[in-house]
């Protein structure tokens, strides 16, 4: 099959490389040229376990391919995803600007039977709006519009791509959803569950699917904060609750709240699309403020631990990123939080083990560091905001010869007996 992948963002690349590892010939088409040509010298301009080295193998046996030449990259090809972005706009919508400019260009270029394949989020029934704008110019109908969102974790993407639950194919005429079939025979023979629906079902799955798995957060956040104030230990409770198959254990680790390029997004979309369809998602509304909540909560959880006295004290982040394997800072916490407590007066280092973030850059008293050891020199309070396993063996004993800081562990990813053992005061979440 001859693919090609338009947007070359975390959805395309990713796809695109492990289609070719399936052994697929796939294009990868960008209108940012400078990006175009590192990737072609198997630069990646993302961080993500795993992909520089199926990029470089599918570049070098010639499956793989990057380029700015869309109108030859489309005529070539069988099946084209549309990969591009989907972000916010102000009033929670998503915007489509990409979408439709892409689709205007393809209505254009269809010289033969092509699938035309939705892997960016959109709102349901947009498929029905590309299929619109490509009538217009097509009157033949030598295309197919099919649904088919991606369900990739960031710093988990190629195994979610090998090893999907699910392959969730949307698509309202039978030779569409044949080819998509054999295209994914691989991944199905290996186990993958393949359901095919209609295009508008396969649109609202995905956002189902991101706000109930935001809903299932937001729920055990709100649980620990019930923890807390009882003495009980969160973890037991994500586990007793999760040894029910109908409830199942995933996506209950209590923290700082959901953050990333997804959820935060496809909630605040799912609700504007249920407002246009005059619904009312009141469930997914309350998880939506709740977690917008969270962060200001945590916070005043860091002013009572050091007494409401901010002013000129140490306070090191360690991780920054909205969760670990990734170099992504969309709504993370810490971006609430670390100029909130600069405001107060702190003096903040951090430590991530991607590097430098511009989004703190500007910040008063911020600083950088680049290793653990330095970030922890002459620390008051160490947060723990991301779980990266960088951290989970910390021996804080070496760190703190002089004195002691406190430790406030937002993913609770230390025993709290063992750290108090080494005489640390020690708080973490729900427990
Ligand atoms: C998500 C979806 O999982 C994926 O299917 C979709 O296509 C894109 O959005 P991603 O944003 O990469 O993927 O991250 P994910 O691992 O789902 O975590 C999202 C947020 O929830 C993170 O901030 C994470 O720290 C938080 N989280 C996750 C929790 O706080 N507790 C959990 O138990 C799980």
């Amino acid at each position: 099959m001859k693919l090609c992948m338009i947007g070359t963002g975390y959805v395309g690349l990713v796809s695109g490389a492990c289609f070719s590892d399936l052994g697929n010939s796939v294009v990868c088409v960008d209108i940012d040229k400078n990006k175009i040509n590192q990737l072609k010298q198997g630069i990646i301009p993302i961080y993500e376990p795993g992909l520089e080295e199926i990029v470089k193998k599918n570049i070098k046996n010639k499956r793989l391919s990057f380029s700015f030449d869309f109108d030859k990259s489309i005529k070539d090809s069988d099946i084209i995803f549309i990969c591009v972005g989907t972000p916010k706009k102000n009033n929670g919508n998503a915007d489509l600007t990409q979408v439709y400019h892409v689709a205007k260009k393809l209505s254009k270029l269809i010289n033969k039977y092509k699938i035309i394949v939705t892997k960016s989020t959109v709102p349901v029934t947009t498929g029905d709006k590309i299929q619109t704008i490509l009538s217009k110019k097509n009157k033949d109908n030598k295309y197919s519009i099919v649904s088919n969102p991606e369900f990739l974790r960031e710093g988990e993407a190629i195994r979610d791509f090998i090893y999907p639950d699910r392959i969730v194919i949307g698509s309202n005429d039978v030779k569409a959803n044949r080819i998509m079939n054999n295209l994914y025979a691989p991944l199905i023979s290996k186990g993958a569950q393949y359901f095919h629906t209609s295009r508008r079902a396969a649109e609202l799955i995905k956002y189902s699917s991101n706000a109930f798995l935001a809903t299932k957060i937001t729920f055990i956040n709100e649980i620990a904060n019930l923890c807390e104030k009882i003495g009980i230990n969160i973890e037991d409770i994500s586990i007793g609750m999760g040894l029910d198959k109908r409830i199942g254990g995933r996506f209950l680790r209590a923290g700082p709240g959901y953050g990333g390029s997804c959820f935060p997004k496809d909630t605040k979309a799912i609700i504007s699309t249920a407002n246009f369809f005059k619904t009312n998602l009141s469930l997914v509304k309350s998880v939506v403020k709740s977690n917008d909540n969270r962060s200001k909560l945590l916070l005043l959880r860091v002013y009572k631990i050091l007494n409401n006295r901010i002013k000129n004290k140490n306070i090191t982040f360690l991780g920054v990123t909205f969760k670990a394997n990734t170099d992504d800072m969309r709504d993370s916490s810490s971006i609430k939080m670390i100029p909130a407590l600069s405001k107060k007066g702190a003096k903040i280092k951090y430590f991530d083990p991607t590097g430098f973030k511009n989004e703190f850059s500007k910040i008063k008293n911020v600083k950088y560091c680049n290793s653990i050891k330095n970030s922890l020199d002459k620390a008051d309070l160490v947060i723990i905001h991301t779980e990266w396993n960088d951290f989970k063996s910390i021996n804080f004993k070496n760190f703190a010869k002089n004195k002691k800081f406190i430790i406030y562990d937002m993913r609770n990813i230390y025993s709290p007996s063992k750290i108090k053992k080494q005489g640390f005061k020690y708080f973490s979440v729900g427990r």
